[in-house]
């Protein structure tokens, strides 16, 4: 079984857990039972050197999962995993080798669960399901964990890839890890910081539904992480302001972090390189990709 899953970018300015787009840009999982207990895992790409080969890979972790929920009979695996995902730079890397995983087992157990299953199982391994979502779906994913009878359930709309909207990625040469972006956040926020994204965030959506890109640039702005997570970031801000100066219609951090995201429609080259080089100016070497939404 070989699948293909998107990169994506999550929280889109002020949809903290919420938002998330899916990119062109792909790892493919491909994976194989086993009748026997064996385990083989192979891996391939950038900055796998650390990934664990046994039980304690969260890819295993998450086939297993899915068998169990399946109630089909624990085996072995062949897994291969074959990573263009910059892992831990905010483009949602361990939620692809997640999304991938469940949905490979699941093919492999004829598709027992439906996809609102595998959101949900994959959801509750991430934590959240913003980048989870659109992993799964494609295009623009809204998506929230709600209370229900049961206890809760993902609640999730797609809305279609936007046209003619690119995406600039600046990706810069080091790691961070979400937990650590997320131990930097507030418990509390003030009032008027809460409105101040509930109002933005509204907007980014609408201007999703209508490819209303001039409302995107005026709305795609965020007060509940983005400060807080700027100092884990060198230039941050001087890269989104070069970003904006070369024609960009909105610049922001990608998921948690640390790769920074601009959009545009034209230009490109010039936010391309206004961003790689604002980087430099604080030490800091960095990848620029163009890529489409997915
Ligand atoms: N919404 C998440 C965050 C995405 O910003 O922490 C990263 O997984």
């Amino acid at each position: 079984m070989r699948v293909k899953v998107p990169a994506t970018t999550a929280n889109l300015g002020p949809g903290f857990d919420t938002l998330g787009m899916a990119l062109e840009l792909y790892n493919i999982v491909e994976l194989t039972a086993l009748p026997q207990g064996e385990l083989v895992v192979e891996i391939e790409g950038e900055g796998i050197s650390n990934i664990p080969r046994d039980d304690s890979n969260i890819v295993i972790k998450i086939i297993r999962q899915v068998y169990a929920k399946a109630k089909m009979q624990p085996c072995g695996f062949k897994l291969k995993l074959i990573n263009h995902i910059p892992v831990a730079r905010g483009l949602g890397s361990s939620a692809a080798a997640l999304v991938g995983g469940a949905v490979a087992a699941n093919e492999l157990c004829g598709n027992v669960l439906t996809d609102q299953e595998v959101l949900e199982l994959v959801t509750t391994f991430e934590g959240h399901p913003d980048n989870v979502a659109p992993a799964l779906f494609g295009g623009v994913v809204v998506s929230a964990e709600v209370q229900n009878a049961q206890g809760s359930e993902v609640v999730s709309r797609k809305i279609p890839p936007p046209y003619g909207l690119k995406a600039l990625v600046a990706i810069p040469d080091f790691h961070l890890a979400t937990k650590k972006a997320r131990s930097v956040l507030p418990r509390q926020v003030p009032f008027e910081d809460a409105l101040f994204n509930l109002s933005r965030v509204s907007m980014v959506i609408m201007a999703f539904v209508h490819n209303d890109w001039e409302l995107l640039g005026k709305v795609m702005d965020d007060r509940l992480h983005q400060p807080y997570r700027e100092e884990l970031i060198p230039g941050m801000k001087d890269v989104f302001a070069a970003a904006y100066d070369a024609g960009a219609i909105a610049a922001v951090l990608s998921g948690a972090g640390p790769t920074l995201i601009a959009f545009a429609r034209e230009n490109t080259e010039d936010i391309a390189r206004a961003m790689k080089e604002a980087f430099e100016r604080h030490g800091v070497k960095a990848t620029i990709q163009e890529l489409k939404p997915s």
